[in-house]
């Protein structure tokens, strides 16, 4: 079946085949085609072009009328698998409760664990699934979700099997990471906890074949690095990329032992010092920075411009969580990146989708305008910028103001 997008006002995000991430100056580059049609094919972009050259044989075809054509969304950190939510503490954190405070006191993320102990896999599949479909709505094609709401063998297993079971169900690709050390479970101490993630947990995790990646949140008060370079060879004799929860409340030493075991991705990065910057020059790992997150907890946002003079990279993600960050709405994620850490709108694109695709695993088949990926695609209505050159501008500008009109998963209107 091919399906021709036609009178486009312009197609932004294009990138030439094999291009997997951009890093330093690369990342102010977008390739833009004006006044375009793009062929589908099934579920992949065939080709795309200037009107003037728009196939006559396509088996149907999708008026555009002037809107702007755009890769999905691609939200390389979640938690969305969760029940209930947490708006006791979003009132504690108004009355002047830090995230640190809330979690010593036993709620945060125990209190999550805590409801999923309870929940039925029904219910939590139901609930999770009802946020997927929320950011499929908002513009997103490809997740990421942890585990760590379990904190004990058996519901790390029932997070995961959920996970598995949105991914067997959604059209959204989506990449499942191991979190087991997300928290101290209850009832056990610091060091048995940590080999029971290690010993117990792993082995069985990889033994269902339940997840991508490897996740810790190497942090000040949860665990160590000594903790995480435990955790990470554990998942390392399995073949398990880690992407690491590192930075966020403290210099915590996470970005450093991530990339000593190749990291895919080293993600929060709140508090950064020129050390972590240099540690992450000339590696694999993609530093991801998760503005909803400093936007929700009033932390200082991810120093993005320093890292991109520097050379390197940046992906921006949601963090979907009831904690820290209740939101997956990437649009924002993408304002916040142009309003609070002065990216410019094309800096902000490369790191929501390409980079963002890079950082799961994904960006040789999602993330980017690039014939033989998936056609994952935002359609806006049409957009008339007053003066800008490309209508991009006013996605993160008018941040708020409705413009998809329409998101396309594997080549399907959804
Ligand atoms: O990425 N920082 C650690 N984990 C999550 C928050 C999880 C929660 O509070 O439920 C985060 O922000
Ligand atoms: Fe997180």
């Amino acid at each position: 079946m091919k399906t021709c997008i036609k009178n486009i006002r312009e197609i932004v995000g294009i990138v030439p085949a094999g291009v997997l991430r951009k890093q330093g100056l690369e990342m102010n580059e977008t390739g833009i085609l004006h006044d375009a049609w793009l062929l589908m094919e099934d579920d992949r972009i065939a080709d795309f072009g200037e009107m003037g050259t728009m196939p006559t044989d396509a088996d149907a075809y999708i008026d555009a009328e002037r809107g702007l054509l755009m890769p999905c969304f691609c939200d390389s950190h979640t938690h969305v698998v969760y029940v209930g939510s947490r708006e006791g503490e979003f009132l504690d954190k108004i009355n002047g409760l830090s995230y640190e405070e809330i979690a010593r006191r036993g709620g945060g993320i125990l209190n999550s664990a805590d409801r999923l102990h309870e929940a039925s896999d029904e219910e939590l599949f139901e609930q999770s699934m009802a946020r997927v479909n929320e950011m499929i709505a908002k513009g997103t094609g490809a997740i990421e979700i942890k585990s760590g709401y379990g904190l004990n063998t058996e519901d790390e297993l029932k997070m995961l099997r959920v996970i598995k079971r949105i991914r067997e169900h959604t059209p959204a690709l989506v990449r499942s990471t191991f979190l087991g050390a997300h928290a101290i479970g209850r009832g056990y101490d610091h060091d048995e906890y940590v080999r029971l993630v290690a010993e117990e947990m792993i082995p069985q995790v990889v033994q269902e074949h339940l997840a991508d990646f490897v996740d810790v949140f190497c942090d000040e008060g949860f665990f160590t690095v000594e903790d995480t370079d435990r955790i990470l060879k554990a998942g390392e004799k399995y073949g398990m990329r880690p992407k690491i929860h590192a930075n966020e409340l403290a210099v915590s030493g996470g970005v450093q032992i991530g990339v000593k075991h190749e990291a895919l991705s080293v993600d929060h990065l709140e508090k950064t010092t020129d050390a972590e910057i240099e540690a992450l020059r000339g590696t694999m790992t993609m530093p991801t920075m998760l503005p909803g997150s400093s936007f929700f907890l009033g932390l200082p946002y991810g120093r993005a411009k320093d890292f991109i003079e520097a050379g390197l990279g940046i992906a921006l993600a949601s963090d979907y969580n009831p904690g820290s960050s209740p939101s997956g709405d990437m649009r924002f994620v993408m304002a916040m990146g142009c309003i609070r850490m002065r990216l410019t709108t094309v800096q902000a694109l490369n790191a929501v989708t390409l980079n963002s695709a890079y950082a799961m695993g994904v960006s040789d088949e999602v993330g980017s305008i690039t014939v033989g990926k998936r056609a994952n695609l935002i359609l806006t209505k049409p957009l008339c910028p007053s003066h800008a050159q490309s209508a991009l501008t006013l996605i993160p500008y008018m941040y708020q103001t409705p413009f998809i009109k329409n998101v396309i998963l594997n080549g399907k209107l959804i």
